[in-house]
């Protein structure tokens, strides 16, 4: 039998500071709940959401459409590049216009950071806000989805070593991830190029080199090289990246026999780490991307609470 966790209700799903500590546990296990086959009790017979992505996106924009069309919503369809966008519509008209047309949600991927700052204080837009990332700032939901990955492997999130590794100044999945795993109780590593850490990460955790983390963790999280983010400014090939900061199959084999590997994807294989290790046993890849369905049927279910 499936018990119903605490109704949870949000305005908008912004950054995960804006959570609480019982917000967070409660989506992760309405997630699971998902996962199982729970069902939503809409109060309305009708809502309309829409997925706004100015950047490029497989598994949160699709993850989104699928746990909307999962919870039996309206989608509307929305491509930048064939909108009025191409004509100079601002994404504050963009967000207006859904909004007037009764959008309930918009779910944006932006490549600003804070750019939901103006729609949030607007008093004529209604519609909700699900942050899906924005610039190198935060990516909420992508951090929801793998804290239930963990949770589901280990049943809590107290002392359980937590090595962020890579491109982590760029990495708004690390901002997210770093600040939650330590309010949650977790101890947190960073490691990866020195070029792409900053100390003002020293409040969540320290930085330690890889090969000294390798069989002291539980959790091996590797982040993409953000090439895109890097204005050509690059000092390592694909092949010197692996060697120096990469979980090559070498380094694989040094971890704990219980130890988890995560990766927001998409992944750079043979770079981040090994082609073979992506599906893996001790991968939880593709688990991440299964969960996020669920975990964004608990947030879109939480902003739809929020406006009954
Ligand atoms: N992890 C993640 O955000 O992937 P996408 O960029 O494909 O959405």
């Amino acid at each position: 039998m499936i018990i119903q966790s605490e109704r949870i209700s949000l305005k908008h799903l912004l950054t995960v500071e804006a959570l609480t500590d019982q917000e967070v546990m409660g989506l992760i296990r309405r997630g699971q709940e998902f996962k199982q086959g729970a069902k939503w009790t809409p109060q309305k017979s009708q809502y309309f959401a829409t997925n706004l992505f100015f950047e490029n996106s497989t598994r949160t924009h699709k993850s989104f459409d699928v746990a909307e069309k999962k919870l039996g919503l309206e989608v509307i369809e929305f491509e930048a590049s064939t909108s009025s966008v191409s004509k100079g519509e601002t994404l504050y008209d963009t967000v207006l216009t859904m909004s007037a047309l009764g959008v309930d949600v918009a779910v944006i991927r932006h490549g600003d950071e804070n750019y939901y700052e103006d729609l949030i204080q607007s008093k004529t837009i209604q519609c909700s806000i699900i942050n899906g990332g924005d610039g190198s700032g935060q990516h909420p939901t992508q951090c929801l989805l793998d804290l239930m990955t963990i949770y589901e492997e280990f049943g809590h999130f107290d002392g359980l070593k937590v090595a962020i590794v890579g491109d982590i100044t760029h990495s708004r999945v690390a901002k997210s991830n770093m600040q939650m795993l330590k309010r949650l109780g977790a101890q947190v590593f960073f490691s990866g190029p020195e070029e792409w850490y900053d100390n003002e990460f020293e409040v969540y955790g320290h930085y330690l080199p890889l090969d000294e983390l390798l069989d002291q963790v539980d959790v091996m999280m590797m982040l993409r090289v953000q090439h895109e983010r890097h204005d050509g400014k690059e000092s390592f090939s694909k092949e010197s990246y692996h060697q120096e900061h990469g979980l090559t199959v070498e380094r694989a084999k040094k971890m704990q026999k219980h130890a988890i590997i995560m990766h927001p994807a998409p992944v750079n294989r043979d770079v981040e780490l090994a082609d073979s290790l992506v599906e893996g046993l001790q991968s939880r890849i593709v688990q991440q991307m299964s969960n996020g369905v669920f975990v964004r049927m608990a947030i879109l279910e939480a902003v739809l609470n929020g406006k009954a």
